[in-house]
């Protein structure tokens, strides 16, 4: 038996095929039209265009697979999380989503939370209000689009409609729904007080199940559009960072993954809803039934590497400039980099604060720039783990992910930083991947997600801090903590 797991991320849809061992097996990938900004800040997608690529990558994914093929057993769903999807009662999408990068919604989420409070807010849901929930992006059509609204029957997330398309099932699972700031996440159920005080209708929003629960099956031009066979189990999924921690294996509470992609997620298993009084950390149910989970966000992780070599090195890889910046002493003598170039997600809240370098003097080369970001990135995640330690919230183990985990320096100075040993995984294959375990939970080849992930996800390499780099990290944070307050001054 195969299972097949799907994301539906912003740049494109993956399909991943996996075995009854948890080994891939083959994978395919579409690319989605880029997202429409018709205003600085907006972020629009056509469902169409999803349900589109999602189609293409299944194909592909099947065409790519060895002969002869196994039957597939279960579907399992995973992509951008908080978009909003309107429809209307025939099924109809009634506008472009609102997407989760999609920052138009700060007047709705100042009306929240003054019509319920702030911390009443965060009692009910866990979280405050911020652009990125689907709530937010709901009330804005309800103001600047009442006929649109006035039509609207049903309201999905990005993934949840390619379900649609595939089932006829109107469903999401309990992570997802966590970022839609219409769940009660503590209990696993949605929040009849916020709906009624933001003016939902409950009959609006989709029926809710965990993560590995069968919810639907293929209906019989779906399969036929996609290869596959009619009846075929759907499970609900969870949005991509849920699916993407237990593709990383990230599961018991204390298990803690640290992933540098364009922005960066310090994201810990948890044996209860952990709520930060001031809301600084995300915290939504897990995708394993019974846990729940925290994350810190920093926007502009991977981006500031990226950001500082088309910017100044153009000619250069991130190889030669991670060789260049290993000669470079920790702390890279004294300069430090800020990384808050789209502003701040964790701890600070601050859409407004800008990056900068700082302490630079002539002894400084090229070299020590691209050191100073490497730290300066990693500090800045760091920053969650503090978090944590404040809220009690347990590290055991972490797990580096994305391009972050890829070159051994930035491992070096994330374990050097975080003080703590890190590992990497043989194959890190995202959110996809973890979406298929799921699936095959769901059809039985598991009896839960800790077997699945017990089979199909092994470490490849433990790395211990170095104790001197560690010392200088540790006085290097202190420091570099004092950048922040100096830079939300500058405005
Ligand atoms: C999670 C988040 C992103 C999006 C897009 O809170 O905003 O991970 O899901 O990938």
């Amino acid at each position: 038996m195969w299972f097949l797991g799907m994301d539906v991320g912003t740049s494109g849809t993956r399909a991943v095929l996996i075995d009854e061992r948890g080994q891939v097996v083959s994978s395919a990938s579409e690319e989605h039209a880029a997202f429409r900004a018709p205003h600085p800040g907006w972020a629009e997608q056509d469902p169409e265009d999803w349900w589109r690529a999602a189609q293409i990558a299944i194909r592909g994914a099947l065409a790519a697979a060895p002969l002869p093929h196994e039957p597939v057993a279960g579907v399992g769903l995973t992509g951008q999380m908080h978009g909003a999807v309107l429809l209307d009662k025939a099924g109809v999408v009634l506008r472009p989503s609102l997407i989760w990068c999609d920052t138009r919604t700060q007047p709705q989420c100042d009306w929240l939370h003054e019509t319920i409070g702030y911390e009443r807010l965060i009692e009910l849901t866990c979280n405050p209000a911020l652009p990125n929930f689907t709530l937010t992006k709901l009330l804005w059509v309800k103001e600047h689009e009442p006929e649109i609204f006035a039509r609207t029957a049903h309201i999905l997330c990005p993934k949840d409609y390619v379900r649609f398309r595939l089932t006829g099932a109107y469903a999401i699972d309990v992570q997802e729904a966590s970022g839609t700031l219409l769940l009660d996440v503590t209990n696993r159920r949605w929040s009849s007080e916020v709906a009624a005080a933001a003016g939902i209708p409950e009959s609006w929003l989709p029926e809710l199940y965990e993560s590995p629960e069968v919810c639907a099956t293929l209906s019989a031009e779906a399969a036929s559009l996609i290869g596959l066979t009619a009846g075929t189990p759907v499970v609900a999924g969870a949005g991509d960072q849920g699916a993407g921690a237990v593709g990383m294996g990230i599961l018991q509470p204390g298990s803690v993954s640290a992933t540098i992609g364009t922005s960066g997620v310090v994201f810990a298993a948890t044996a209860a809803p952990i709520k930060d009084p001031k809301g600084r950390l995300h915290t939504f149910c897990h995708a394993v039934p019974g846990r729940w989970h925290v994350m810190g966000v920093t926007q502009s992780a991977g981006l500031s590497l990226r950001w500082l070599k088309e910017t100044f090195f153009a000619g250069d890889n991130y190889d030669s400039l991670s060789a260049a910046a290993g000669k470079i002493a920790p702390g890279s003598e004294g300069l430090e980099w800020a990384p808050y170039l789209l502003g701040e997600r964790t701890p600070h809240l601050d859409p407004e604060v800008r990056a900068a370098f700082a302490g630079i003097s002539t002894n400084h080369s090229a070299a020590h720039f691209v050191r100073a970001v490497l730290e300066g990135v990693a500090y800045s995640l760091e920053d969650t783990f503090t978090l944590f330690a404040a809220l009690g919230i347990p590290v055991s183990g972490i797990r580096l992910g994305g391009g972050g985990a890829r070159g051994p320096l930035w491992r070096q100075i994330q374990a050097a930083v975080y003080g703590h040993a890190v590992e990497v995984l043989v194959a890190e294959e995202g959110g996809a991947f973890g979406a298929a375990l799921m699936a095959g939970v769901g059809a039985g080849a598991w009896p839960d997600l800790d077997a699945a992930c017990a089979a199909g996800i092994s470490v490849a390499e433990r790395i211990e801090p170095d104790p001197k780099w560690e010392a200088a990290y540790s006085s290097g944070y202190a420091k570099w903590r004092k950048l922040y307050p100096a830079l939300a001054t500058l405005r």
